[in-house]
């Protein structure tokens, strides 16, 4: 007989029926969420594009809290990209800075009830300097939990996060004394993968988009290079811990490759 899996505590009864359906010993190692669809939320409601925003924090604690529930490692959102920075209006990318110190300081406190540590990427040094104090203070706040690790993108690009590893890999090595060294070697995929803002996570297993956009927008375009893609309808304000259990569920009935043959 097939012994009873332990239900994690917390979960409610939708999510505890989801997850017995998996398998609990494959579950992704890192999911990568790609949070959209905040503005089109809004519009559905008649609302303003920040009624979506703001009501998206309810979904992200939720999928915090599943994911660090079930025994997810970790986990990053998709929050802010460098181009939203760019080609946002003003007033909307004040709002969102605003709602991230808001969320910060507010969460910290979930966070660390579930022993979530908190970690970023992107472009830091570019946010408005009390948001960048806001940061570190929640960074430091649950740095010494040891659960899943929360990551953030926040002014986020995968082509300048690429650039900068680029640069980052020559600067060390002319530091070295190593320039000659380098052009002879060339650069690898190690080194490549070891000076991303990522070097300390595994690369994504799962990525999730909401809101049915088939695109990745510029985001971990190197560390997805095999990940499994889901795509849902649902917008980001409307997604709970539920769809997350789905789909860990449709990512474990896939076969994955890695350019071999598989089993068939
Ligand atoms: C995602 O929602 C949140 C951010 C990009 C900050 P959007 O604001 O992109 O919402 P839609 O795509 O316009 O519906
Ligand atoms: C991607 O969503 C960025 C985030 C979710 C933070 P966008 O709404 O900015 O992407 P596009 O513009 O539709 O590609
Ligand atoms: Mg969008």
């Amino acid at each position: 007989m097939k012994p009873r899996t332990a239900i994690p505590e917390g979960l409610d009864q939708k999510e505890r029926e989801l997850f017995l359906t998996l398998d609990p010993k494959h579950l992704p190692r890192h999911i990568a969420i790609i949070m959209d669809g905040n503005g089109r939320w809004a519009r559905g409601r008649h609302l303003p594009r920040i009624a979506g925003h703001r009501s998206g924090v309810e979904s992200v604690r939720s999928t915090c809290e599943t994911a660090a529930r079930i025994g997810i490692p970790n986990l990053t959102l998709y929050a802010f990209s460098a181009e939203n920075w760019k080609r946002r209006p003003k007033t909307e990318v004040g709002f969102l800075m605003k709602l991230l110190v808001t969320y910060l300081k507010q969460e910290v406190a979930t966070l660390n009830k579930n022993n979530i540590r908190l970690e970023y990427i992107g472009r830091k040094h570019e946010l408005p300097e009390d948001v960048q104090a806001t940061m570190a203070w929640a960074r430091e706040a649950t740095a010494r939990n040891t659960g899943m690790t929360l990551t953030l993108a926040l002014n986020y690009g995968a082509r300048s996060e690429l650039a900068d590893a680029f640069s980052a890999i020559v600067e060390s090595a002319a530091k070295n004394g190593g320039l000659e060294h380098l052009r002879r070697k060339g650069i690898d995929e190690d080194a490549i993968s070891r000076h991303l803002y990522t070097a300390h996570l595994p690369d994504p297993d799962l990525v999730i988009r909401t809101s049915g956009e088939m695109r990745l927008s510029n985001f971990l375009l190197w560390q997805l290079a095999y990940s499994e893609i889901y795509v849902t309808d649902v917008l980001w304000p409307d997604f709970r811990g539920k769809h997350l259990l789905e789909a860990i569920a449709d990512f474990q009935k896939r076969e994955r490759r890695f350019g071999g043959l598989g089993k068939t």
